[in-house]
């Protein structure tokens, strides 16, 4: 079963996961958002509650319900989930950012309605967002701090550069264009790559087991820094 030699495993530690994509406001009736559903973070918070973790989930906008003794505190923009996780950062042991951060935001948000006029064309200007996951590996102290990255490209280069600009100890790096991956999919094909330089490849598999395999990684990191 998935809890072989997990039973537990993580009773006493502190789990912060983010899921799901963050909205940013256009006006009151438009965002601009992405297609992510949520179900990696979703499980990761599932699991690490199944192991005995005290789970805190951070999401933006998901149709997904909050796994049984999970907390949950719900944001909209980026600047929402900054905030909620600067709060919690100072108590958890263990971070895994899977939402999907909005970069960028609209300048202007307009308070009501925007009409549509005789132009053919509208231009929204666009700020770009704080960088939540760089942002909390600058202030990293004992927590283990684990990142996504979603590319349609340069897969294995563009995440390495993740992991050494946001100072992580792992990044979960997915192709999500590839078959049986990526956003709505109910499984995932991921690489994992370290701080250290190291790359393991998994197979596909169901989110829940990748939500597993990223927890045993974390546990480890964890252990051996200790
Ligand atoms: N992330 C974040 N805050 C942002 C953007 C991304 O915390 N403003 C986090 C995501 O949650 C994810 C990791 O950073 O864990 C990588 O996100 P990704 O979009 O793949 O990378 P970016 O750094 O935003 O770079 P780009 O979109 O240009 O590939
Ligand atoms: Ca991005």
């Amino acid at each position: 079963s998935f809890f072989a030699g997990r039973e537990g495993d993580l009773r006493g530690l502190k789990v912060l996961v983010t899921a799901a994509g963050t909205r940013e406001p256009i006006d009151p009736v438009r965002f601009v958002g992405n297609r992510s559903s949520g179900k990696m973070g979703y499980a990761v918070a599932q699991m690490a509650a199944e192991r005995g973790a005290e789970v805190l989930l951070i999401s933006g906008p998901s149709a997904l319900a909050v796994p049984p003794n999970v907390k949950a505190v719900q944001v909209e923009s980026t600047n929402e989930m900054l905030e909620a996780c600067l709060a919690a950062y100072d108590a958890v042991d263990i971070v895994i950012k899977a939402a999907a951060v909005a970069d960028y935001r609209p300048r202007d948000v307009a308070d009501q309605k925007i009409k549509k006029k005789t132009d053919d064309a509208l231009t929204v200007v666009m700020d770009k967002n704080p960088d939540i996951l760089k942002t909390l590996g600058a202030k990293k102290t004992h927590q283990v701090l684990v990142g996504f990255a979603a590319e349609t490209q340069n897969l294995l280069a563009n995440a390495r550069e993740k992991v050494v600009k946001k100072n992580l100890d792992m990044i979960v790096a997915n192709d999500v264009t590839a078959a049986g991956a990526g956003f709505n999919s109910d499984t995932n094909i991921v690489k994992f790559l370290y701080a250290n330089g190291d790359v393991c490849e998994l197979e596909q598999m169901p989110k829940v087991d990748v939500a597993n395999r990223i927890l045993d990684e974390a546990l480890r990191i964890r252990r051996e820094r200790a």
